[in-house]
C-alpha cells in the first residue's frame, strides 16, 4: 500500500552553493508519496491525497518534512566516549578512543554498541552515514548486521592500522589487505550497504600496508576510501617527520594509490595549496566535521573550498561533540561565522543532505525529495522547545522558521524518521 506524508516539504532542485537559495523547493502544504520503499511523487498535499485516494495518509501537520539526514564521517565504536574531556587530537586518540576500540575485540560488545548507535543516530534524524569501524573486521559485521535488520543504507570499513597504535590494536599490511577484500566482497553492494576501504590515517599506516590498500582499491575502484587528512598541526608535523620523502599529507596517499574520486578525506582543515589544487584536480571529496574541529581544537574548515570540490558535513563521533547533524549545521554556521562567511539555511539543509549524498556518490539514491530516490525522511518539528518556539513566531519564510530549530534544536525537535519508506520512529 502507498502512504502519503504530509507537511511542508524541503527538497532541493540545485546546489545552493551555486545558486543560491532559490535552489529549494518549499511546499507549505506539500506531500510525499511513498511505495515500495521509494518515493513516488513529491508535491502539493492536497493535490497528491485527491490523486492517491487509497494511500495511508499521515498527516504532520506543519512539520517540515525534508530527506533523512546523513552523517558523512562517523566512529560508530566511540560512541561510549563522546564528549570525554580535555584533549587534542593525539593525546585524545590515545588516552580515550584506542583503549574503548580495543574492547571491540568482543563481538558481542560490538554488536551493543552497532545497535545504540543506529538507535540514537535514527532518534537523530540522521537514516544513512559512513563510518569506520576498528581493526576487528567483527566490528564491520556488527554494524553492517545491526543496519540491515533497520533497513538503513550504510557505509563503512574496517580501520587499518599497522603501527603507532597499541598492541592488540594493530594488523599487518597483509592482514589488512585480506581482511579489507573478505569484508569488501561480503558486504559490499548488499542492500542498501556499502564497503569502504578505511585506512585510518598515515601516521598508523606503514607505507607497505597504505601501498597494500591503494591496490585494493585499484582492484575495487566503485568502492569509496575514506580517511583523515591534516586536522591538526602536530598531527602534519608528525606525518612529515614519519614522511620525509612525501611533498605534503595527501601526498602520502597520492604516492600508495589513495588519492581519488572516490576519496573521503575528513577535515582537511590545514590544506597547503597544493594539496588543495589535488583535491579539486581529481574531483575528490572533503567532510567538513565543525564540532569536532572545535571541541578538539583542530581549527577552522574552509567553506571556500565547495567552489572548488565536493565538500561534506559530519559530526566524526566521538571527536565530534553531538550525534545531532542539527547542532553540527549550527557548528558550521558558528565556523563560518569565525571565517567572515554566514552559511545560509539553504546550504547548512543541501550540505547534510544532498551535499552528502553527493560526497558519498549516491545522490540517485538518497538525499533529496524526488520521484525515484529512497524514502529516507525526517520530519522536523519547528517549534520543538519553548526557546525554539518563540524564536518561530515571527517569522517571514521557511528559512526563518527553520534557523532557530538548525540552531537550538536536537533530537527534540526529531518528530518522525522514515528509512527506506517505513517510519522508525515518530508515528
Ligand atoms: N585521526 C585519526 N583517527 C581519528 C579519529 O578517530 N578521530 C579524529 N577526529 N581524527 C582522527
Ligand atoms: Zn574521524
Amino acid at each position: 500500500m502507498a502512504d502519503l506524508v504530509l507537511g511542508q516539504v524541503l527538497s532541493f532542485a540545485g546546489d545552493p552553493f551555486a545558486i543560491g537559495p532559490a535552489a529549494a523547493r518549499h511546499w507549505t502544504r506539500g506531500g510525499v508519496l511513498i511505495e515500495d520503499g521509494l518515493i513516488r511523487a513529491v508535491g502539493d498535499g492536497d493535490a497528491l491525497r485527491t490523486g492517491h485516494p487509497m494511500a495511508r495518509v499521515t498527516d504532520y501537520g506543519g512539520a517540515l518534512i525534508s530527506a533523512g539526514v546523513i552523517d558523512s564521517h562517523v566512529h560508530y565504536p566511540q560512541t561510549a566516549i563522546i564528549a570525554s574531556w580535555g584533549k587534542r587530537l593525539i593525546d585524545w586518540l590515545n588516552r580515550y578512543t584506542f583503549p574503548e576500540e580495543m574492547r571491540f575485540a568482543d563481538p558481542s560488545y560490538a554488536g551493543e554498541v552497532a545497535g545504540r548507535y543506529l538507535d540514537l543516530a535514527l532518534a537523530h534524524g540522521t537514516t544513512a552515514m559512513c563510518s569506520y569501524a576498528t581493526i576487528h573486521p567483527a566490528s564491520v559485521d556488527a554494524l553492517f548486521a545491526a543496519a540491515q535488520a533497520r533497513g538503513m543504507r550504510v557505509f563503512a570499513g574496517k580501520t587499518c592500522m599497522d603501527r603507532n597504535a597499541p598492541e592488540g590494536l594493530r594488523d599487518t599490511a597483509q592482514s589488512a589487505y585480506d581482511d579489507s577484500r573478505r569484508l569488501l566482497e561480503t558486504w559490499h553492494g548488499r542492500g542498501r550497504l556499502s564497503y569502504v576501504i578505511t585506512p585510518r590515517f598515515s601516521p598508523t599506516s606503514s607505507r607497505e600496508q597504505l601501498e597494500a590498500l591503494g591496490a585494493l582499491w585499484g582492484e575495487h575502484p566503485d568502492c569509496l576510501m575514506q580517511t583523515h587528512l591534516s586536522e591538526q598541526t602536530d598531527e602534519v608535523a608528525w606525518v612529515k617527520r614519519l614522511f620525509p620523502e612525501a611533498r605534503d599529507y595527501l601526498d602520502t596517499y597520492e604516492a600508495h594509490g589513495l588519492l581519488g574520486q572516490g576519496g573521503l578525506y575528513g577535515h582537511a582543515i590545514h590544506l597547503e595549496p597544493r594539496e588543495a589544487d589535488r583535491l579539486a584536480e581529481v574531483g575528490a571529496a572533503v567532510i567538513h566535521c565543525p564540532t569536532s574541529n572545535t571541541f578538539i581544537g583542530s581549527g577552522l574548515f574552509d567553506m571556500g573550498l565547495s567552489a572548488r570540490m565536493r565538500v561534506g558535513l559530519a559530526t566524526d563521533t566521538g571527536g565530534g561533540s553531538s550525534f545531532s547533524m542539527l547542532r553540527t549545521m549550527a557548528a558550521a554556521y558558528e565556523v563560518g561565522q569565525l571565517r567572515g562567511r554566514a552559511l545560509h539555511p539553504a546550504e547548512l539543509m543541501w550540505l547534510a543532505t544532498a551535499g552528502n549524498a553527493r560526497a558519498l556518490r549516491v545522490e540517485d539514491r538518497v538525499g533529496n525529495l524526488a520521484p525515484g530516490l529512497e524514502a529516507d525522511l525526517v520530519v522536523l518539528d519547528l517549534a520543538s522547545t519553548p526557546a525554539i518556539e518563540q524564536a518561530t513566531r515571527r517569522a517571514e519564510d521557511v528559512w526563518q522558521a527553520l534557523f532557530p530549530t538548525i540552531m537550538m534544536g536536537d533530537d527534540r525537535a526529531v518528530r518522525a524518521v522514515w528509512s527506506g519508506g517505513r517510519c522508525l520512529k515518530g508515528a
